[in-house]
C-alpha cells in the first residue's frame, strides 16, 4: 500500500556533508523516514554544481518553464517536481540558509508560471503543470545557543512554501549545534536528541504530521547557556594558543 509520501528529496547544503552537525540531525530523521517506508534520495549542494539565476526569465519567457542553464539543476529540477516531501537542510550562516542552498531555491522560480492569481488574499504564481504539491520540512542547526537565531530562517521557508504552494510541515532546530557531536564522542546522556530527530521522521511518514513534542526534544538545551560560552572560548583558545 501506498504511504503519506512516495518520493522524497533530501538537500543538505552544509559544506561539512555528513561530517558536520546538520547531518546529526538530518541523517536521524531520514532513518526515520526510511525505517517507515519513505523512499528518500539525499543531495549535497557541495556535491553539485548551481549556477546562479541569471535573473533573465528566460524559463517563464522563452523555455517552456524550464531554466536555460545546464547544470546540475538539469536533472534535480525535475526530481523536486515530482517529490511530495522537500527537505531542506542547512546550517545557520550569518542569519540565513547557506548561499549554495539560497541559489538552488532561486533556480526553482522555474517551477511556477510567469502569471499573477490572488492566493489566500495574496498575489502570487500558479505552479507549473508539471510540479507536485508538496510538504517541506527544515533541518537547522547553529551555533549560537538561543532558538531565535532560527527566527530568519522560519519566516523565509514559510514565505518559500506560501509561493511554491507547499505545505511547511515544520522544522527540525538543534541550537548551540557544535556540542552535540563532542557529547556524543563522550559518551554523555544525548543520544535522546538524535532518537527525537529519528522519531520525528516516523510521525512525518506514518501521520503526516510532526508532534511539537517531538520537535521540542531535538531543540532541547545540551547543557547551561554559560557553561556552553565558557567551554566554546576555552576549545577555541586553546587553538588560537597552538597557533602562537
Ligand atoms: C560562515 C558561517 C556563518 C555562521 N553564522 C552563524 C550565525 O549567524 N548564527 C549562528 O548561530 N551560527 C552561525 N554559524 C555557526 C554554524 O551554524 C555552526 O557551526 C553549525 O553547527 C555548522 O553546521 P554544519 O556542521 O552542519 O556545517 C556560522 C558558521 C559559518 C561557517
Amino acid at each position: 500500500m501506498p504511504g503519506i509520501f512516495m518520493n522524497a528529496i533530501a538537500i543538505n547544503s552544509s559544506p561539512r556533508k555528513d561530517k558536520g552537525n546538520t547531518a546529526l540531525i538530518l541523517d536521524s530523521f531520514l532513518e526515520g523516514l526510511r525505517e517507515a517506508g519513505v523512499e528518500v534520495e539525499l543531495y549535497y549542494t557541495s556535491d553539485l554544481k548551481i549556477n546562479p539565476c541569471l535573473g533573465d526569465f528566460s524559463c517563464w519567457l522563452r523555455t517552456g518553464g524550464r531554466c536555460a542553464q545546464e547544470d546540475d539543476m538539469t536533472w534535480l529540477d525535475p526530481k523536486i517536481r515530482a517529490a511530495d516531501l522537500l527537505i531542506l537542510a542547512s546550517p545557520v550562516y550569518c542569519d540565513g540558509i547557506t548561499g549554495p542552498l539560497k541559489t538552488l531555491l532561486d533556480r526553482t522560480v522555474a517551477q511556477v508560471k510567469p502569471m499573477f492569481e490572488i492566493r489566500d488574499g495574496h498575489i502570487r504564481h500558479p505552479l507549473q503543470d508539471d510540479v507536485l504539491k508538496s510538504k517541506i520540512v527544515l533541518v537547522s542547526n547553529c551555533g549560537f545557543w538561543e532558538m531565535d537565531n532560527f527566527d530568519p530562517l522560519l519566516v523565509h521557508i514559510n514565505a518559500y512554501c506560501r509561493n511554491a504552494h507547499a505545505e511547511f510541515a515544520g522544522a527540525l532546530l538543534r541550537p548551540h549545534g557544535e556540542a552535540l557531536k563532542p557529547m556524543l564522542d563522550m559518551g554523555l546522556p544525548v543520544r535522546d536528541v538524535l532518537d527525537a530527530a529519528k522519531e520525528a521522521g516516523r510521525q512525518l511518514a506514518t501521520t503526516g504530521r510532526m508532534m511539537p513534542e517531538t520537535l521540542s526534544a531535538v531543540s532541547r538545551d545540551l547543557m547551561t547557556r554559560d557553561m556552553y560560552m565558557q567551554m566554546a572560548n576555552q576549545f577555541l583558545q586553546g587553538i588560537l594558543e597552538k597557533r602562537k
